[in-house]
């Protein structure tokens, strides 16, 4: 019998369905060295968290989350919660010598994710940031044709994330639901939520970046705060768009917003090699479309590859070749990389200093749009 590994979610929102959905979907699909264990999760409102327990099989809610970190049987902590709160959760994890899986983007700033690494690198526990679209077979596809060369020298990799639900004036700031519209709990707007997902990718892919300039903009200037009751000033950017450069030479160009009317969580990357060219788009999250400049010109152009043939990432793990899978099963591919790494004693990744990483560019982003000038990214 697989040893057992009890889980402590905090947060029962939406990454808390995707990680719970995540634990007990695995082990029926990977071989893992544990057998997860839902022990307790937790959240603000009672009925809610004992809800949530009943439906995802948790043996037990709380309402306060240092009772999961004071729990001697958790041996893992999922933090789910909005990242105002990463830190102080991760910290005091880290001193109670848990395993860490926390959600993205890993603190509120460079300085709460500077502390965070440090905790976590002193009290030598396992660390993972959840930047889950690494996971996408198709996204690992890219990775894998990039590593083996196949796009020769890279000149460009370009990335947008674009939605469009803050468009409305009615849309308040703060509480449930609509933390991110406020500063003091996210830090940040489409920077720090969605870029940092194309940053992350995007540098797992093509390597460190150097140097940006960026712009970004408020488009609602107030907003209702739901917790005061008041008009008050939006902190967050609506909107960001930056370029840069990476190490290996190449450029960079990214664009985010929550004000592109029509899309709900387009994500796309393009990157252009000397030998061909790579395009991926979330809302086909299972295809890769591939251009390779070796092809004979008469049937040379962009191929679109239907992931899902059992020697593409992951694959050989679910159905048959030409059925797909989807978004939640990143996580799960997260949740079987992160108890494997466990029982390997390596390093997960993206641990809490590539989500460091991250953070400086996401730091530099902001200060650059602020100062108006070109900012060099500290390196992690
Ligand atoms: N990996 C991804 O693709 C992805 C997608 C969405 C969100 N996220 C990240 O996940 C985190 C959570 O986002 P979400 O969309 O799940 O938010 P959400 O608003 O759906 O859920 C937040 C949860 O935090 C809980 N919470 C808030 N304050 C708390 C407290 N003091 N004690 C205990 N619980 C508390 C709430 O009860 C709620 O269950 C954020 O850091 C966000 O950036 C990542």
């Amino acid at each position: 019998m697989k040893k057992k590994l009890n889980i402590g979610l905090i947060g029962y929102g939406f990454m808390g369905r995707t990680h719970s959905n995540a634990y007990h979907q695995v082990k029926h699909f990977f071989d893992v060295p544990y057998d997860p264990v839902l022990k307790v999760v937790c959240g603000l409102v009672e009925e809610e968290a004992k809800a949530f327990a009943d439906k995802w099989e948790y043996k037990s809610y709380v309402t306060d989350w240092h009772k999961v970190i004071e729990d001697e049987n958790i041996d893992v902590v999922e933090i789910c919660v909005p990242n105002n709160m990463h830190a102080e959760i991760a910290i005091a994890a880290a001193k109670a010598g848990k395993a860490i899986c926390c959600e993205k983007p890993l603190a509120l700033n460079v300085s709460q994710a500077e502390q965070m690494v440090k905790a976590v690198e002193e009290a030598g526990v396992p660390n993972l940031v959840s930047f889950n679209y690494r996971r996408v077979p198709a996204v690992t596809l890219a990775k894998m044709l990039i590593d083996e060369g196949r796009l020769g020298k890279i000149f460009h990799y370009r990335a947008n994330f674009l939605q469009d639900w803050t468009i409305s004036t009615e849309v308040p700031q703060g509480g449930m639901g609509t933390w991110r519209l406020d500063v003091k709990a996210a830090g940040s707007g489409v920077t720090g939520d969605l870029l940092a997902h194309c940053i992350d990718t995007a540098m797992w892919h093509n390597g460190p970046i150097t140097d940006v300039s960026a712009m970004t903009e408020t488009f609602v200037k107030e907003r209702m705060h739901t917790e005061t009751g008041k008009v008050e000033p939006v902190g967050i950017d609506d909107a960001c768009t930056f370029i840069c450069h990476y190490d290996n030479g190449s450029l960079g160009n990214f664009e985010s917003s929550r004000y592109a009317r029509g899309h709900k969580a387009l994500y796309t990357f393009e990157i252009n090699g000397e030998k061909a060219s790579i395009a991926w788009d979330l809302h086909d999250l299972h295809r890769l479309s591939y251009f390779d400049h070796s092809d004979e010109s008469i049937v040379r152009g962009w191929r679109s590859v239907h992931v899902t043939d059992s020697d593409m990432p992951y694959m050989d793990k679910w159905w048959v070749p030409g059925l797909q899978i989807g978004y939640e099963h990143s996580f799960v591919h997260q949740a079987a990389e992160f108890l494997q790494s466990l029982a390997d004693g390596k390093p997960a990744s993206p641990n809490f200093r590539e989500g460091l990483a991250t953070q400086y560019v996401c730091d530099a982003v902001l200060k650059s749009a602020k100062n108006k000038k070109w900012e060099t990214v500290k390196k992690a």
